[in-house]
């Protein structure tokens, strides 16, 4: 181990933009509000906080450690790490999933955000200026009937991510973040100043922060605890990868926190900026994926600079997943770069796969879904158990503690306690839950 020269990022901020520009994506503002509304909002958001905060930031800091300790990408850190433990090497099984799992992901993935693309021309270029609610919903409809217009922009998006993979960690990831965050963000503030001046705001806030328990499904909290791996990046090894660049001095906890709290805080201002323009033009919020699509251009369309910030929304959400999709290819170049593939070969390579797979998805809507869901709720959480597990209990303690770098004796301990404990049983609970398990065990022992 450690004997590859090590890339690395420019500076601590380099690494804290890029895993934020990963975290940060169509998660955030595509899905997160969509299924806010879906599952009944302020208790969905409190649940989906709790997974965050219990679960998500230990995990992630197990991930980004791992990374650094071992310097190398997500198959052959856990090979590594397994060895260095004496632990068996079908560890490295999970590095594997994660990079399968990331191409599995960018399938779905690149399809949205070619319809985000698409998006940002129609509004440039006025098309559903001054329009009916019904010819926009028709106008999404046709979109995602398509198949040449859904795969011209999908191939476009594809093409984007591997260009900046292809040009490198510091030249190609590290300098698209730079440029690409501070747009996000600026471009993300001017988004609420607006829904604060023309948006029904408190409606918008009272939707997502009155929690109603009563609404709360079973499936709710498994798709709340998938999402918040899903919107962390987490259970796959996208942020491990990145963590193998982070420079060696700094606490991965404070960066850490940094991170998630930078997420978390965008996807609730995503909310905020867009369930009140939602509401200030009667239109529901659970209306499922085509919230983004069809609910917001109505709003957009029936309001004074309409078109000028949805251009504004549609270009802010291409610019989101752009840094998050180059996440979720770069542990499968890494890995194959390290094993002798040329960086730009490898790119290809993986940015195919992910290119014939989101065809796969414009063309059966049902693969796309099915991709989605077995992502979020399945392999994402599962990964992120097997890491905590690995992490938590295999590897030694002294090798985690001069890795993680923890100041503070106190947090090393909570954040063990977490990881080994509250995220493997709470990742359990909720799977036992989403099936019904769990209310046959309480039943059987009542
Ligand atoms: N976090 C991104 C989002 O919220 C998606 C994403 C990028 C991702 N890289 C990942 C999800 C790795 C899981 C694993 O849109």
């Amino acid at each position: 181990m450690n004997t590859q020269t090590p890339v690395s990022w420019t500076n601590r901020w380099t690494f804290i933009l890029a895993a934020t520009g990963s975290a940060v994506g169509l998660g955030n503002i595509w899905k997160f509000p969509y299924i806010t509304g879906e599952y009944g909002g302020g208790a969905f958001v409190l649940v989906y906080l709790g997974c965050i905060l219990l679960v998500g930031v230990p995990v992630m800091v197990a991930e980004v450690m791992a990374g650094r300790a071992a310097r190398a990408n997500p198959v052959d850190a856990m090979l590594g790490l397994s060895r260095d433990a004496g632990a068996p090497a079908a560890w490295g099984f999970v590095g594997l999933a994660g990079v399968v799992g990331g191409l599995l992901i960018l399938m779905f993935y690149s399809v949205v955000a070619g319809w985000a693309l698409d998006y940002v021309w129609q509004s440039l270029t006025g098309t559903y200026q001054a329009q009916s609610a019904d010819s926009i919903s028709e106008n999404f409809a046709s979109l995602t009937g398509s198949f040449p217009r859904q795969w011209l922009w999908q191939t476009l998006f594809v093409a984007l991510t591997g260009g900046i993979i292809a040009a490198g960690v510091t030249r190609g990831i590290g300098r698209a973040v730079e440029i690409l965050m501070p747009l996000l963000f600026v471009f993300l503030l001017m988004l609420l100043g607006y829904s604060w001046l023309n948006g029904d705001f408190v409606r918008g806030l009272e939707f997502m922060y009155q929690p109603d328990f009563g609404k709360l499904s079973r499936e709710a909290v498994l798709v709340a605890m998938g999402h918040a791996f899903f919107t962390l990046s987490l259970g796959m090894g996208a942020i491990m990868a990145y963590g193998a660049y982070m420079p060696g001095e700094h606490s991965v906890g404070k960066t850490v926190i940094t991170i998630a709290a930078l997420d978390t805080v965008i996807a609730l201002v995503a909310g905020m900026a867009i369930f009140p323009l939602v509401f200030a033009n009667g239109l529901e919020p659970s209306s499922g994926p085509g919230l983004m699509f069809v609910s917001l251009p109505i709003a957009f369309a029936n309001m004074p600079g309409g078109m000028i910030f949805g251009s504004l929304f549609f270009i802010l959400v291409s610019i989101a997943a752009l840094s998050s999709s180059i996440s979720l290819i770069e542990p499968g170049v890494a890995w194959l770069e390290r094993h002798g593939v040329k960086r730009r070969w490898g790119t290809f390579g993986a940015a195919v796969i992910g290119w014939l797979g989101g065809t796969a998805c414009i063309y059966s809507g049902s693969f796309f879904d099915l991709l989605d869901h077995i992502t979020a709720n399945y392999i994402l959480p599962l990964g992120g158990l097997l890491i905590a597990i690995f992490v938590g209990w295999i590897m030694q303690r002294q090798t985690v503690e001069t890795a993680a770098g923890f100041e503070n004796p106190l947090y090393f301990k909570l954040w063990t306690t977490a990881l080994r404990y509250i995220a493997p049983v709470g990742i359990l609970l909720v799977f036992l839950h989403s099936i019904g398990l769990l209310d046959t065990f309480m039943q059987l022992g009542a």
